[in-house]
């Protein structure tokens, strides 16, 4: 059963002002994204997976821009999955799996997607489970569908701008925190913690993710692109690039 969330747009609203305090250019990465899907439209009915989805943000606007799409979304975190319930109610099928384990997929509603769209998630997993991840995503798309993921992936020719831009954006990001206008991850997780029914979820929370997140490891943009050409796709490259961070896509 769904529990009840008081006010989801409140929560929805807090998660993307946490998130943007790191991603001033969030919804750039979004809309890019988009259009991508937009351009490989085919005349069936346009299923996404939203990989590692966590409160619905990236369904939220795909269901905005394509109001009939068919939206699975994936994650493993009790309390993002109860607000990603709450904020798209039945126009997600919504699945807890483990993108670490190969079988994660076995819980899917269909075998074949148009697009997977993912974001700021995938530096959770390591290395080697992040390129076989990308293989078994291929399998999942049809012929012309592709994979967007949007992270921190630096560009190797820019080594040295890339730390000035970090050490500007992280400026940036406590003057914001110190204005008000955001919370931190960890306050807002404490936060998500003082709610009644998010309690017991955050503590559930803290026994799959005991650090807080998982190990992150951030490779430059180059490794992905690399790791999407093993893995089978056919067009490999840069759909959005922000500062130090990019959205790779991978076309079936
Ligand atoms: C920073 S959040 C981003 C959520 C969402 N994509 C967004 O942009 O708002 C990272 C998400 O990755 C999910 N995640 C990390 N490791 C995962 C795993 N092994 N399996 C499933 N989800 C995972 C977390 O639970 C969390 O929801």
């Amino acid at each position: 059963m769904t529990p009840y969330i008081g006010d989801i747009d409140a929560w929805q609203e807090s998660w993307d002002r946490q998130q943007e305090a790191y991603l001033p250019d969030r919804e750039h990465r979004f809309a890019a994204m988009l259009d991508a899907v937009d351009a490989i439209r085919d005349t069936g009915p346009l299923r996404l997976l939203d990989l590692a989805g966590g409160t619905g943000t990236i369904s939220l606007r795909a269901l905005r821009r394509f109001p009939d799409a068919e939206l699975t979304l994936v994650d493993l975190d009790p309390a993002l999955l109860a607000l990603a319930t709450a904020a798209l109610r039945d126009r997600a099928t919504i699945v807890t799996a483990d993108l670490g384990r190969p079988d994660w997929h076995h819980a899917l509603p269909h075998r074949r997607y148009d697009a997977v769209l993912t974001a700021t998630a995938l530096h959770w997993l390591p290395a080697d489970r992040l390129a076989t991840l990308y293989g078994e995503l291929c399998d999942l798309l049809r012929p012309g569908g592709l994979l967007v993921n949007a992270d921190y992936m630096p560009d190797d020719a820019l080594p040295e701008l890339t730390k000035r831009l970090l050490a500007r954006s992280r400026e940036r990001r406590e003057a914001r925190y110190a204005a008000g206008a955001a919370l931190s991850w960890s306050q807002w997780w404490e936060q998500a913690e003082q709610d009644e029914t998010l309690r017991p979820l955050v503590r559930q929370r803290h026994g799959i993710y005991p650090t807080g997140h998982s190990p992150e490891w951030n490779p430059p943009v180059s490794w992905h692109l690399d790791a999407l050409a093993k893995a089978g796709f056919a067009e490999a490259g840069t759909l959005w690039r922000g500062g130090p961070d990019a959205a790779v896509v991978g076309l079936r």
